[in-house]
């Protein structure tokens, strides 16, 4: 277990956004069944934009597809940001982006590990999962209120992990070999979100996608495109070529045929031939 916890007095002290993380209305949790289930309830209940959600353990993290998101104790970062953007409502999706880039660039500033962003919104080093991202809008009014949020895995030494995912998780205190201050980490990646979602407001979205391809481990790759459910009968094999302009994932298989994935999962093939 972390001996360097999340704490708001040592939060405030590392942020330097103007807005985001800032509000009287942030919430840290010792416990929460999941930061999203919470941000959504406060999104619903007026919360000003910029206001996050964390928790030191989650009894119910959620995942995307339904999955669950195990959260420790202290063992990863556990946080949900509630935004009311102003761009335009084709434009939301690329804030699910923009967070995957912010927080690439939030664990290389602070730990010096490189992390790929395999699309849509897995942080991965290697073939492994360091974290990911799930986004929810809040009602069907515009402008909506986003939340996003965010699983980083810090450390999880002592946590019993799965037989099926033993060899598919990372954790950066693995990596680095010394403790991660998730203060630190939150607030760096805060600072860089912010920054990027004020391109998108300000109608520059190409700026988020461009970063995003740099970052990308997705794109260039065999992939295969896990059918709907997650079933395997759909599967399609193919490159993917790109990210359009809406953030949606450009496939062209090997029949020609060119997808255009505007979310689901997918597989990379590996230079042995399997895929992960
Ligand atoms: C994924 O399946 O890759 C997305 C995982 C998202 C997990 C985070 S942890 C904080 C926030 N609260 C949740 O219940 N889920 C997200």
């Amino acid at each position: 277990m972390s001996t360097i916890k999340l704490d708001l007095a040592k939060l405030d002290a590392c942020l330097k956004t103007t807005n985001l993380g800032k509000s009287a209305s942030n919430e840290l949790w010792e416990e929460l069944d999941s930061t999203n289930t919470r941000a959504y309830f406060l999104a619903n209940s007026q919360a000003p934009s910029g206001t996050v959600v964390m928790a030191r353990k989650q009894t119910a993290g959620r995942g995307r597809q339904g999955r669950p998101w195990q959260s420790p104790k202290d063992a990863g970062i556990y946080a949900s940001f509630i935004l009311r953007p102003t761009c335009k409502k084709e434009d939301i999706p690329v804030y699910t982006l923009a967070l995957g880039v912010a927080a690439s660039r939030a664990i290389l500033s602070s730990t010096g590990v490189e992390v790929g962003l395999k699309w849509v919104n897995d942080l991965v080093v290697g073939r492994k999962k360091l974290g990911g991202i799930l986004a929810e809008m809040v009602g069907d009014d515009f402008p909506p209120a986003l939340i996003l949020g965010i699983g980083i895995n810090l450390n999880l030494s002592n946590v019993e992990i799965p037989d099926d995912l033993v060899n598919h998780v990372e954790w950066l205190s693995r990596l680095t070999g010394s403790e991660i201050d998730p203060n630190y980490l939150l607030a760096e990646l805060a600072l860089n979100l912010e920054e990027l979602s004020n391109y998108i407001d300000a109608g520059d979205k190409a700026h988020v996608l461009d970063a995003w391809r740099k970052h990308s481990v997705t794109l260039g790759k065999q992939v295969q495109v896990i059918g709907s459910e997650g079933s395997h009968k759909d599967n399609k094999e193919g490159t993917a070529l790109d990210i359009n302009e809406d953030g949606a994932l450009i496939v062209e298989t090997v029949g020609g045929e060119r997808l255009t994935l505007y979310a689901g999962e997918i597989s990379i093939r590996n230079l042995d031939g399997t895929y992960c």
